[in-house]
């Protein structure tokens, strides 16, 4: 049986973790994978994390099953941080579902929208992530594109992106990055929101939103601005969300996928096929991640810790941008790099060519991936000159 299959090539993003593993230049810097470091180059455990640990080993007092729908309490939390004080939260129109990770959100949100229509069409940014692609894609989606970011420019094609959605089919899904676009940076102002909100109301399609990096662009009500504004405009919405980058759980494995009906009658029938549909898949989330998650959220101590470990994050990868842009001009190039302080989170496209990526990796140890996206977080005081250096020299 196995006889056929041909190797497939590493996942573009995942497989740099291991070259750079590899690389023993001491001056070797990765830009790749979207993990926050620190100044030291270091993904550490959150404090309040740690605190939250501690505390779940002393009390947990069982291991059983906790069925598909996953802990009540660390839903019942998310919901709160995604929705806010919501209409649609006192409408009791969501249902919330802890799932393994973001991705894992993913696929239960895509295999659900092919249980309402068989190969449904989701339309994705250009670009995307590259994996939601491939996630969609095995849930048996029909994948299509609309305009997003300007690659000359470098800026948000927002004309494009609103003719395309215009034209869209009222039983279509269309997914749209909450904050922090992966992978441009490039996200929409508020009016722009209010825009694509009209649109999606107008039309009628479903959107699901992906908010991989709430709390990573401006705070954690201000990042969730547009969703919670689509929320208000639509009579149903899916909503995948992500506790690795924001917690920093990243090997907990621990997202949610919120299913928004247009009433709370509906909402029981549609968590009634979400539940069926994860019990096809893996049966029920793993309880570590959301236990800690849950922990910090419901003590307003921890909470507190956890706001104020968020910021830092936040503000170390903000003031990366502007000390980027500062270097790459201070060693003398001329091209205009600023874009890269208008866009948010952890993610900008250099804008050079796969060549000069690939140049900047063989000869100075500089990990990207080959569109040329970069995670800000990888940029430190003590690797900036060498990295600006080093683009000088590709470019
Ligand atoms: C990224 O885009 O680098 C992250 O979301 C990690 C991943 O799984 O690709």
């Amino acid at each position: 049986m196995f006889a056929s299959l041909k190797a497939l090539p590493a996942d573009p993003i995942l497989g740099l973790i291991a070259k750079y593993r590899e690389d023993t230049n001491p001056k070797k810097i990765d830009l790749g994978v979207g993990v926050y470091k620190n100044e030291a180059g270091d993904t550490t455990v959150l404090s309040c994390v740690k605190k939250a640990e501690r505390y779940r080993t002393d009390t947990e007092t069982s291991k059983v099953y906790i069925g598909p729908t996953g802990s009540a309490l660390f839903n019942e939390e998310m919901s709160k941080l995604i929705f806010g004080h919501h209409k649609v939260l006192l409408e009791n129109r969501t249902r919330t579902f802890s799932t393994p990770g973001g991705t894992g959100a993913l696929r239960v949100a895509a295999e659900f929208i092919h249980s309402c229509k068989a190969g449904a069409t989701i339309w994705v940014s250009n670009p995307t992530w590259a994996n939601h692609n491939a996630v969609f894609e095995a849930a048996g989606l029909t994948i299509k594109t609309y305009p997003y970011y300007d690659y000359e420019n470098k800026t948000l094609d927002f004309d494009g992106m609103l003719a395309q959605l215009k034209k869209v089919s009222s039983d279509d899904a269309v997914l749209l990055h909450a904050c922090c676009h992966n992978p441009s940076g490039m996200d929409l102002t508020n009016e722009q929101w209010q825009q694509v909100a009209e649109v999606a109301k107008g039309v009628g399609f479903t959107p699901l939103v992906d908010m991989a990096y709430q709390g990573f662009d401006s705070g954690l009500d201000e990042d969730a601005y547009g969703l919670r504004l689509l929320a208000e405009n639509v009579k149903e919405m899916i909503v995948c969300t992500s506790c690795s980058k924001n917690f920093g759980l990243y090997r907990e494995r621990i997202g949610a996928c919120t299913l928004i009906a247009e009433t709370s009658n509906s909402a029981d029938l549609v968590a009634s096929v979400l539940a069926y549909v994860i019990r096809g898949i893996y049966s029920m989330p793993p309880a570590h991640g959301a236990a800690l998650v849950e922990t910090i959220l419901s003590s307003s101590e921890l909470t507190t810790e956890w706001h104020s470990e968020l910021k830092e994050m936040r503000d170390r990868i903000n003031g990366n941008r502007q000390l980027l842009v500062d270097k790459l001009k201070e060693n003398g190039i001329t091209r205009d790099f600023s874009f890269i302080t208008r866009q948010s989170g952890m993610f900008s496209f250099l804008g050079i060519t796969p060549a000069q990526v690939q140049q900047l990796q063989d000869k100075y140890s500089i990990y990207m991936v080959d569109s040329s996206r970069i995670s800000i977080a990888g940029i430190a005081n003590r690797n900036v000159d060498y990295l600006a250096q080093s683009i000088a020299k590709v470019l």
